[in-house]
């Protein structure tokens, strides 16, 4: 008997089960109601009195060991066999499908960047906005056409909420908190109540540049946009100023370069004129340095705003400005190469 009980417990360590089928083979063979210690037990009765302390001592101990390897074996099976579930082992490596960054995104960060070169910082500003920092503090005045609800989206609720129109509004959150010397470029989202179709939309993206400290000049203006245009669309790019207006900037221009996809020579997108606009500018306005606490009469400053869609059509012709928002992957996949 002692002997038998030896040879089982030696036995148990042995025991393996590579599924569920084995391991019930095992349950079945050692554990069930006929199964080796349910016979070992019987056979316990026979064992002489004076043997019985020792052999069921043993018989404890075999019964034990069997019943924590069974349970080590179901545990095992169980983890291995979630490990596996829904994973195919077999099967060769994939290249893993990489995902692009968004074409404004990277025209953006590219304007960003070479401001940045130039001593711009980064700042921004809420795209839900009051009256007060895009039109008010910006020297537009109260019947000015750009506040009708034409144009801007109001919150009907509250007539001073409205989404922020351009991003000039950040020239006024960068004033009211900081004295000069002020150097900033602010990308973000503008919305305009435009119908959509292949040349306007509802939103779109602008940057716009702030720069204000003493004896600052239409030349330092200039000089700094020739800069950026020849960095963005090669050192070839001409520029040429035309007066213009705008109610936060006197004097006013417009900003065209020349075209870079005929190099000037004229063709369906310049509409033969070989110049295109990109953006607007000037030095800004006294009253507005004033409304937003800077005093005028010992600060100068120039201000920009361009369209990042209107940059990124321009070096990628993007001929419909519904693509930009329409998450169409085949025409994301196309700035692979660019990201
Ligand atoms: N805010 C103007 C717009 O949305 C763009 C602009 C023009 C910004 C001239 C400026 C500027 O800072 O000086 O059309």
């Amino acid at each position: 008997m002692i002997d038998r009980i030896n040879r089982l417990l030696a036995e148990v360590e042995q025991l393996h089960a590579i599924n569920a089928e084995e391991l019930e083979n095992l349950r079945l063979k050692y554990l069930s109601k006929k199964g080796l210690l349910s016979q070992l037990m019987a056979d316990f009765r026979n064992v002489p009195a004076d043997q019985k302390r020792e052999v069921g001592m043993l018989a404890n101990k075999v019964k034990d060991a069997l019943t924590e390897r069974f349970n080590f074996l179901k545990n095992e099976l169980a983890t291995t066999e979630e490990d596996h579930s829904g994973l195919d082992l077999t099967r060769t490596p994939y290249p893993v499908h990489l995902g692009t960054r968004h074409p404004l995104s990277i025209v953006k960060q590219e304007i960003v960047d070479i401001f940045a070169r130039m001593g711009f910082s980064l700042a921004d500003g809420p795209e839900v906005e009051d009256d007060w920092h895009v039109f008010g503090s910006m020297n537009f005045a109260d019947d000015h056409p750009a506040r009708d609800m034409q144009d801007t989206f109001f919150i009907e609720s509250h007539p001073d909420v409205l989404l922020r129109t351009h991003t000039s509004s950040v020239q006024s959150r960068v004033m009211e908190n900081a004295q000069p010397p002020i150097r900033v470029i602010c990308p973000g989202r503008v919305y305009r109540n435009e119908a959509i179709s292949a040349r306007a939309h509802c939103f779109f993206h602008q940057v716009e540049g702030l720069y204000v400290d003493r004896d600052v000049s239409f030349t330092d203006l200039k000089q700094v946009l020739l800069t950026f245009a020849r960095e963005m669309f090669g050192p070839d790019t001409r520029i040429r100023l035309r007066p213009s207006y705008f109610p936060f900037t006197e004097p006013s221009a417009e900003m065209d370069i020349s075209c870079n996809i005929c190099g000037g020579e004229g063709c369906a997108f310049c509409k033969h004129t070989g110049w295109v606009e990109i953006l607007g500018c000037g030095m800004v306005d006294p009253n507005v340095l004033e409304a937003n606490g800077i005093d005028p009469n010992i600060y100068k400053g120039y201000a920009f705003g361009m369209g990042i869609e209107r940059i990124t059509n321009l070096k990628y012709q993007v001929k419909d400005l519904r693509m930009f928002s329409e998450n169409d992957v085949r025409f994301l996949e196309e700035f692979m190469a660019a990201n």
